[in-house]
């Protein structure tokens, strides 16, 4: 799980490559097990390590709890820190350097959104005409600059620090360790050094000392994974291992469900409508839109781990004929390729989200805004509190809007994903389905400035905002005597 290639890279160092996930799965894994044996009992607490207070108050979940002031900003505002240029902008200047095997560069333009797909011949052939302005080429880690952006317009945002109830910390740590991830000559100090030059920088602020970082926040467009190295080496930075951040809360991809102050949020998807009028039509169009197909999957296959379980959904696919669509992710088609991903879950009513290289996959959310129903196979994928602010999952919740194939019954061949997904009414599916495509606004990043997208509809970042001031507000008894 802690081995993260959402990416493509060129064929001539994919096999280096698979041996590298081997060893680095391998070396994961068994630090995992000696780490959960050590740590057994007392069973892993949720709270952060420096919080020796009650836990369960900061997991509740902020949504749609009591009535909420109209403006959104009824909890209070938020200020955005004015970082040296070093640990955000100087980072986007160098996005021809940032990964390995492509340049970053199209996909952080127009604010993080990327470039926009419109013309593009795939979706263009499957969108309203209306609708096209709002689809861009995303990256799935461009999280930290879209939320930068956002926040800098929000309406929630104050620039005197004197009345903001949390301070956001625009540091793009997903990009600054995500460069040297790769490199072959990059040390753990080339991955660390940002962070702790950020660290020492943070804690020299005021309003930092004044809460010791409890109303602070930091956005991670890498799964928390890739921060949590820990003192025997292996994978990643160790940015979230490192004492001075444990008060901070992190808004990650992907978090790890034992740490309290990570809060999981959606990977971006290339929708990112300008406003509520957008969202309406996406979703009259989804909901309306032919499905021929009763399953689908994007997904590469690892050939090098024995018993992948994508390879096993393939295979899943491949035996349902007509009734599956299938799309091969290999040598990065699915990355350069986001429209047909889009194309293929729209004409689908479910679709299948296998955990990856670790439980979560940006496949989720492109599956969801395609209005599509999620069958997951994992809990930690979007359930057990993984993004407990946007996808509920508690006292059955999540049977509202998705679908659980328990993996060992299907490789023991008790079932096929086929016999289950057939099985379920037609009238039930068009009901999950209608729940799915009222969540979508939630799942989404707007393009919009100030207001969002208006007219009471929240997007991620609104929910995110929300959620945050309430928290800061929670967490004051844990600062303030
Ligand atoms: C690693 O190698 C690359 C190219 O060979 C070089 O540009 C870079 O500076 C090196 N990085 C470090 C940390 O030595
Ligand atoms: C985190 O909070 C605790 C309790 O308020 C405090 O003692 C500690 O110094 C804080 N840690 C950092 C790095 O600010
Ligand atoms: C598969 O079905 C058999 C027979 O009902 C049962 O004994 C077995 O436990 C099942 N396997 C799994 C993994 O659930």
């Amino acid at each position: 799980m802690a081995v993260m290639m959402h990416r493509p890279e060129p064929p001539n160092s994919a096999a280096r490559r698979s041996r590298l996930v081997v060893n680095l799965l391998g070396a994961f894994f068994a630090i995992q097990l000696l780490l959960f044996i050590a740590f057994r009992s007392p069973p892993p607490t949720r709270a952060a390590p420096a919080a020796a207070t009650d836990s369960s108050a900061v997991l509740v979940p902020p949504p749609s709890r009591g009535a909420e002031d109209p403006s959104g900003c009824g909890g209070g505002r938020v200020y955005v820190y004015d970082l040296p240029a070093v640990f955000n902008e100087d980072l986007l200047s160098l996005c021809d350097a940032l990964a390995p095997w492509y340049s970053l560069c199209p996909y952080l333009a127009n604010d993080g959104l990327g470039f926009p797909v419109e013309g593009s011949t795939g979706l263009s052939s499957i969108l309203p005409d209306e609708l096209l302005g709002s689809w861009y080429s995303s990256d799935q880690f461009a999280l930290e600059h879209i939320l930068h952006r956002r926040l800098l317009s929000h309406r929630c945002r104050t620039t005197d620090p004197a009345r903001a109830t949390a301070f956001f910390v625009p540091f793009y740590a997903g990009l600054a360790v995500g460069r040297h991830l790769w490199a072959a000559n990059a040390t753990d100090a080339d991955r660390d050094r940002d962070c702790v030059a950020l660290l020492s920088w943070l804690h020299a602020q005021p309003y930092y000392k004044r809460s010791s970082g409890w109303d602070h926040f930091l956005a991670l467009g890498r799964i928390t994974w890739d921060f949590r190295r820990g003192p025997e080496g292996g994978w990643g930075g160790s940015f979230l291992t490192m004492p001075g951040v444990a008060n901070v809360t992190r808004f990650v991809i992907e978090r790890d469900l034992e740490d309290a102050m990570d809060v999981g949020i959606p990977y971006p998807t290339g929708f990112h409508p300008r406003a509520a009028a957008d969202m309406r039509a996406w979703q009259r169009h989804v909901s309306g839109f032919p499905r021929p197909k009763l399953f689908a999957f994007a997904g590469e296959p690892r050939s090098a781990i024995k018993g992948d379980f994508r390879a096993v959904l393939l295979k899943e696919c491949q035996a349902a004929g007509a009734a599956c669509g299938a799309m091969d992710c290999a040598e990065g088609k699915c990355v350069k390729k986001t429209e047909l991903v889009q194309q293929l879950f729209m004409g689908a009513r479910f679709c299948l989200q296998p955990r990856g290289d670790s439980y979560t996959r940006r496949s989720i959310f492109d599956c969801m805004v395609a209005g599509a129903v999620p069958v997951f196979f994992w809990r930690q994928t979007a359930y057990s509190s993984q993004y407990d602010w946007y996808l509920p999952a508690d006292d059955g919740q999540e049977r509202e809007w998705s679908v659980f194939i328990d993996p060992h019954e299907l490789r023991a061949g008790n079932l096929t994903v086929r016999g289950v997904l057939a099985a379920i009414p037609e009238a039930r599916v068009r009901q999950m389905r209608e729940r799915v495509v009222e969540m979508v606004p939630r799942l989404v990043y707007a393009a919009a400035d100030k207001d969002g997208l208006g007219s009471g509809m929240k997007d991620a970042v609104d929910v995110m905002v929300d959620g945050m001031l309430r928290r800061a507000a929670e967490q004051r008894r844990n600062w303030r005597t």
